[in-house]
């Protein structure tokens, strides 16, 4: 009897899982208060939180120069990015912690280096070449990526990313109008901006990540993104390539052409092990940032014990 009743349980819990994975293949939502299988439910949260992870680290390289920021215009757009960016981290943590897996250990886990964030936030920030080529081409291929992530299974994921997406496509008017800038400036500037697509460009061919082939991709499967990483690349390369040509700079790729043939770009392979080492927290900032992190995380707890009524820097109740 007793086996009986397990195995018809069993079978329930697969019925139930089958019906989940046909009601996203065929593009139904999930919603947080659903039921929904366990491994699903850890997939979303990781992505969600290394989404989150990367908005939060991604304003460090950035946040550098606010202060270095040649006018007052660009300064006022370089602080609202970066505050922008600061927002998009709380969307996504709190999209996260509905998953359950509290804010605290989400950010004791970043600190302590054991989750990620994305490869281009672990690189130096050497000139204000820099701040434009990565508010537009790095914020451009990570809203290629987000516009996908729109048609998320994930319900609360995708409604996030509509808004967060609105706002990207501020900061690459603004990286854009920064480049342009330069491009129409002095010699040295010219210089500048081009030098700084030199050393960026590696990192934003690696951003979209390994060439996964689409069944082995469980992100993809359970469309939690809609897009594989390749085809993420190749639309970005499709749009920006031109883009990158029409004003001027010289994109750092002998190998770089599309192949009217194929229909795809070709470009010299991306370096693979660089892209592991440095989102294993081994880049040329990945310790400074997040001894940044660190050292900011223990400066501010006792607001966090005033704010939340927790620890000794609470205020009494009465
Ligand atoms: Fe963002
Ligand atoms: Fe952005």
């Amino acid at each position: 009897m007793a086996t009986e009743v397990l195995h018809q349980t069993d079978q329930g819990e697969a019925e139930r899982r089958a019906a989940f994975f046909a009601h996203i293949a065929a593009g139904g939502k999930v919603e947080a208060t659903d039921w929904m299988p366990d491994d699903y439910r850890r997939q979303v949260l990781k992505f969600v939180e290394m989404h989150a992870n990367s908005e939060l680290m991604g304003v460090l390289p950035e946040r550098e120069w606010i202060l270095r920021a040649p006018t007052l215009k660009r300064k006022l757009a370089l602080t609202a990015k970066v505050q922008d960016e600061v927002g998009h981290a709380q969307l996504l943590y709190r999209v996260a912690e509905d998953l359950g897996k509290s804010r605290e250990e989400m950010w004791r886990d970043l600190l302590a280096g054991k989750t990620k964030f994305h490869n281009v936030f672990h690189y130096p920030t050497e000139t204000w070449g820099d701040v434009g080529i990565i508010a537009w081409l790095i914020d451009a291929a990570a809203i290629v990526a987000q516009q996908a992530l729109r048609g998320s299974s994930y319900g609360p994921y995708a409604r996030t990313m509509q808004k967060i997406c609105w706002e990207e496509s501020v900061h690459i008017m603004h990286g854009r109008d920064i480049v342009l800038t330069l491009v129409n400036g002095t010699p040295k500037q010219r210089a500048m901006v081009q030098d700084a697509l030199d050393r960026w460009w590696a990192p934003i061919m690696q951003m979209h990540g390994f060439r996964t082939p689409p069944e082995k991709d469980k992100d993809l499967a359970w469309r939690i993104k809609a897009k594989s990483n390749e085809e993420l690349r190749q639309e970005f390369l499709a749009i920006y390539v031109p883009r990158i040509l029409e004003i001027g700079l010289t994109i750092p790729d002998p190998e770089l052409r599309y192949d009217e043939e194929a229909k795809r770009w070709r470009y010299t392979e991306p370096d693979w092990d660089e892209l592991t080492r440095v989102v294993t927290g081994h880049g040329p900032k990945s310790a400074e940032r997040l001894q940044f992190r660190q050292i900011h995380y223990a400066d501010t707890a006792w607001v966090r014990d005033v704010i939340l009524g927790e620890g000794p820097g609470a205020l009494a109740a009465d």
